[in-house]
């Protein structure tokens, strides 16, 4: 089964993907972590990408979903999980026909909700890890050692882009660009609303589920 998580900066989506890539042995594919590993590796697609990410606003369509075909090319029909892509109404309509073309379906879009006043106390409290991309919160889920990651010893340090004022950038992008999916994919529909108010394994538990 192949499914997409999409909601607010901050839902949850990379953890639960996390979850997903270890206990299912699924393909995690974030357009975000694609970016930034672009942005790591100074290439010009990271350059580009970073002009938009670091004021919050979204990369143009027209990078990103020549990326996101790359990465098609190469699943060799392992179940994946989309996650950060679409972010928009033409990224959904682009994502149906890059499918078709690779002979894919995307089985359920699950929606991950959380008040937008959730949000900013998550992502500001946010840390990560720059070598496996481990995430941690401050107060929530710090790790061991403070700046070290439990998993693999590597530096854990805030997002660039997890500073407040871009913060509320990201979530005036998501408002505007990536909500109107939700009506999108339940025309479709695909669309599964997921509380992503509760603890980590409550949230995964009701995905599990929809994986059945
Ligand atoms: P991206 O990396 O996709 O960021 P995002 O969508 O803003 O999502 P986040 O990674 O911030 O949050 P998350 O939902 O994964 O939450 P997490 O699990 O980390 O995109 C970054 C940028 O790249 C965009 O702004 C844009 O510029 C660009 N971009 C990416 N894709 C694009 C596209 N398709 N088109 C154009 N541009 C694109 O959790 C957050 C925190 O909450 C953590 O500290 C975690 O520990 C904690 N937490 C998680 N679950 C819980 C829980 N159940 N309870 C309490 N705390 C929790």
């Amino acid at each position: 089964m192949n499914i997409l998580l999409f909601g607010p900066p901050g839902a949850g989506k990379g953890t639960q993907s996390a979850l997903l890539v270890e206990r299912k042995r699924m393909k995690h594919i974030s357009t975000g972590d694609l970016f930034r590993a672009a942005i790591k590796n100074q290439t010009r697609l990271g350059l580009e990408a970073r002009k938009y990410m670091d004021k919050g606003q979204l990369v143009p369509d027209s990078i990103t979903i020549g990326m996101v075909e790359e990465v098609f090319m190469t699943l060799n029909g392992q179940s994946f999980i989309l996650d950060g892509f679409p972010r928009n109404v033409a990224q959904g309509e682009a994502l149906e026909n890059l499918l078709k073309g690779h002979d894919l379906t995307i089985d359920k879009a699950l929606f991950l909700e959380v008040p937008i006043d959730q949000l900013m106390g998550r992502l500001t409290g946010r840390r990560v890890c720059t070598a496996c991309g481990a995430t941690y919160h401050v107060t929530a889920s710090p790790p061991k050692k403070e700046g070290v990651c439990d998993k693999c010893g590597g530096s854990v340090i805030q997002r660039a882009d997890d500073k407040e004022d871009v913060i509320r950038t990201r979530l005036m992008a998501y408002e505007e660009s990536t909500k109107p999916l939700k009506d999108y994919y339940k025309s479709a529909n695909k669309l599964v609303v997921i509380n992503g108010l509760g603890a980590t394994e409550e949230v995964y538990g009701q995905i599990e589920k929809q994986l059945l």
